[in-house]
Order: structure tokens, then sequence, then C-alpha cells
């Protein structure tokens, strides 16, 4: 299986980017081909809502979205990988999934696996719940089949992240793929 990973945070060797490493480590020892997309520092533009790809055609930027969206398009499954910054995804991933709007239709129509990976600094319950949902809202839309969630809290540096339990967890799900 052909697996994308979508970086969206800056931080190249920061927490979840720690955690989409134990993911990609697992998957790849199950046999699975993993494909990095550094989303963060790429170059990518925010959707204008112009309407001219008519969701489903050439956008107005030129930028690396192509890229994103060809592997996007060729994979079986994306993983989602993120900071949690106000209690939500990352700008710089969400700029990524604004701009499926360009190939809509035929992301939604592929049943793409997915995954989503976050790491926050705080640990209490009021972290993730509204990444989380948004996440299966936007896999209930765009037809995607959630394969699960590391959702990484107290992983507000390296250092805790290193030490927490979602390393495990994040490479036994990629395992588990
Ligand atoms: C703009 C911004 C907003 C943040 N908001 C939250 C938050 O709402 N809750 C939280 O627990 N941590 C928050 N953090 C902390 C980061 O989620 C945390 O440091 C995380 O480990 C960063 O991941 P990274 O190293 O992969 O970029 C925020 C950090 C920044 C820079």
């Amino acid at each position: 299986m052909k697996i994308v990973m979508i970086l969206g945070s800056p931080h190249k060797k920061g927490s979840s980017n720690m955690l989409a490493e134990q993911f990609r480590k697992g998957a790849e020892e199950k046999g699975h081909t993993v494909e990095i997309l550094d989303a963060a520092h790429m170059n990518m533009h925010p959707c204008f809502g112009c309407g001219h790809c008519g969701m489903d055609g050439e956008c107005i930027h030129k930028d690396d979205n192509t890229v994103i969206r060809d592997a996007v398009l060729s994979a079986d499954m994306a993983v989602f990988v993120t900071p949690i910054y106000y209690f939500g995804m990352s700008a710089q991933l969400k700029m990524v999934i604004d701009r499926f709007y360009s190939y809509n239709g035929k992301l939604s129509a592929k049943g793409l696996k997915t995954a989503l990976i976050t790491a926050a600094w705080d640990s209490n319950a009021d972290v993730m719940p509204y990444t989380a949902e948004h996440y299966r809202k936007l896999c209930r839309y765009m037809n995607f089949e959630d394969c699960g969630m590391i959702l990484g809290t107290g992983c507000g540096t390296p250092s805790m992240t290193a030490n927490s339990e979602h390393m495990k967890e994040a490479y036994e799900l990629g395992k588990s793929i």
C-alpha cells in the first residue's frame, strides 16, 4: 500500500513529526511504501474560494498543491500530521485540506484510508476533542476510511514527546495498517 504522510508543523524535528516518524517506521516494517510531504515547508497558498476550479479542475495558484494532489490521488492512505494550535490543526495543514477543493470530487470518490497524528502541550481532556471531531467530520464528508488517531497530549517538546506513551502508540498504529 502507498501511504502519504502530510506534515503540518514548522518544526522539522518537532513533536508531531517525531510521532509521524514512529508511524512511518511501523508502516514500513509492515511492507508499506511511505512518502513524506512536508507541507509546512512547501510552497502553498490558502484557497481563495474563487470557484475557478469548480471543485474539480485547475487552481489559480501555481504552487506545490499539484505535487500534493498527485501524491494523494495516487495513494491508498493519507496521514494528517499536525501540532495543536488553539485547539485545532495548524494553518499549514488546514491549507492543504482547503486546497482539496480543487480535486474534491476525485478525492471523495477514492475511499481513501486516513489517520490523524497530533501533538499538544497540555495533557488535560479538553485539548483534543475539537480536532478529533473535525477530523471525524472530514472523514464522513470526504468518504475517508479512518484507520486511527494518535492524540498526542503532553507532547509539548521533543523531550516530553520522547518520553510519552504516544511514541509507541504511533509505531503500533503504523504496524497495524
Ligand atoms: C500558535 C500555537 C498555538 C498552540 N496552541 C496550543 C493549544 O491550544 N493546546 C496545547 O496543548 N498546546 C498548544 N500549543 C503547543 C503545541 O501544540 C506544542 O508545543 C506541540 O508540541 C508543537 O508540536 P510540533 O513540535 O510538532 O510543532 C500551541 C503552540 C503554538 C505555537
